[in-house]
């Protein structure tokens, strides 16, 4: 037997050779003496004719067949599912059938630069000496606020699905030095937008010993670190000039923004709060403005010094302005926030009365704030979407197209 290769390596691309290539048929062309094959194998592409001459097909690549069997018959009612992007399709069909959808060029374009993706980061975090750690998905603690928590039945007690490893991260310190990790967080999210999912990929990380300064210069270097080395695989490099061709890695330094200043820049330009009235510092900057002044700015921000007041209860305090926090949100043109970054109360009492402040019982969260009792430090982290940075880089209109099956509101099937 010939030997055996997958398409769109080195092995099948050798002129002249006979090869043996299992695949799926991707499209078909029918003419009286010849029939045009594009065989698909999850690695790549190959145009095969079945008789006839040789023709001119894409990358003047082609097989030849003298010899084929069929492994299995495909029924052809969903062709136009698995073949193309359908953008007239019902989407709601679409997600029925994502795991057909899933082997057309696009979606299968996406999840390959989203491997990529995750290789880089992971490469990033090691290079800068940074450990990954696999922080639990049940808890019986929130990070992110009561009203999108996932609640379950655990042994007859009430647990949680995690809303951010955050929390885990923080302890892990003491023992690892800088940590990151790779896991799902779930929001039980009541709105359908097209940046939320109820389970997605939160990519977070927790430095130690750090100013909120380095905390940014970090966060700036990694982005930057992890969009060179995906462009640095030609394939993946391909695959997003295909999926976003106006895609330029954005230029350093970010720009750095202040929650005050991005107050006064809405209300300079007229874009209103979620109730129609201008922008007032205290007021959370709700989705569709934070789109807008992004779109508009059109380059990474630093959006920094949140209020405490809209923010979560462990944000440590801006010594300068006690209002604000030392926290930041990067924001992206097309997509808005991507990440959510701050630095911790590191203190005690200051975190207990933050508990107060939210009602909120600290007992079950004593190992976080043991945390503060047995040799604190000065620290801080981020978490970053994933499917929220691939929606940026690969210019997809919603989150979901990133996801490998997307879990939203309604949606927990296939
Ligand atoms: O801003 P968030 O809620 O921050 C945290 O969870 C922090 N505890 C992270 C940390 O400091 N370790 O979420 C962080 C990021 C957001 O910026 C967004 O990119 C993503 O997680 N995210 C979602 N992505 C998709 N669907 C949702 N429902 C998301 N909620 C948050
Ligand atoms: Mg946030």
């Amino acid at each position: 037997d010939p030997e055996k290769v997958k398409l769109g390596t080195p092995e099948s691309d050798s002129p002249g050779t006979r090869v043996r290539v299992l695949g799926r048929v991707h499209r078909m062309r029918a003419q009286k003496d010849v029939v045009f094959i594009t065989l698909a194998d999850g690695y790549g592409y190959l145009q095969c004719i079945l008789t006839g001459d040789m023709q001119h097909a894409p990358n003047n690549r082609e097989l030849h067949a003298d010899f084929f069997t069929i492994i299995g018959r495909a029924a052809g009612d969903k062709e136009a599912i698995t073949t193309r992007v359908a953008p007239d399709a019902d989407p709601q069909t679409l997600y029925d059938n994502r795991h057909l959808a899933l082997r057309g060029e696009t979606s299968s374009s996406v999840m390959k630069v989203r491997s990529a993706t995750l290789r880089a980061f992971r490469r990033a975090f090691e290079e800068n000496r940074m450990l990954e750690v696999t922080p639990p998905a049940m808890v019986q603690t929130q990070v992110e606020g009561g009203s999108t928590l996932f609640k379950f039945d655990y042994y007859g007690e009430n647990a949680y699905l995690t809303q951010s490893s955050q929390l885990y991260l923080e302890t892990c310190l003491p023992s690892l030095g800088d940590v990151y990790c790779v896991c799902p967080s779930f929001r039980a999210e009541k709105s359908l937008t097209r940046r939320h999912l109820s389970e997605y990929t939160h990519i977070e990380a927790e430095l130690d010993f750090i100013t909120f300064t380095d905390l940014l210069d970090h966060l700036e270097a990694v982005i930057c670190r992890v969009i060179d080395l995906t462009l640095a695989e030609p394939e993946i490099a391909g695959f997003i000039n295909q999926l976003n061709p106006d895609f330029k890695p954005p230029s350093r330094p970010f720009r750095r923004m202040k929650y005050s200043d991005a107050i006064e820049w809405l209300r300079a330009h007229d874009i209103p709060n979620e109730e129609g009235q201008p922008h007032q510092f205290g007021d959370d900057i709700a989705e569709a403005a934070e789109r807008k002044m992004t779109d508009i700015i059109n380059q990474p921000i630093f959006l920094t010094h949140f209020p405490s007041e809209i923010k979560a209860f462990y944000m440590k305090k801006d010594v300068e302005d006690r209002r604000v926090t030392e926290s930041v949100d990067v924001l992206m043109p097309g997509v808005g926030e991507i990440v959510g970054g701050s630095m911790r109360m590191d203190d005690w009492d200051e975190l207990m009365n933050a508990y107060k402040h939210e009602g909120m019982d600290p007992s079950p969260y004593y190992w976080y704030t043991d945390q503060r009792k047995y040799g604190t430090s000065p620290h801080g982290g981020y978490g970053l979407g994933l499917e929220r940075f691939l929606a940026w880089l690969c210019a997809r209109y919603t989150v979901r197209d990133c996801s490998l099956y997307p879990r939203f509101t309604g949606r927990c099937t296939p």
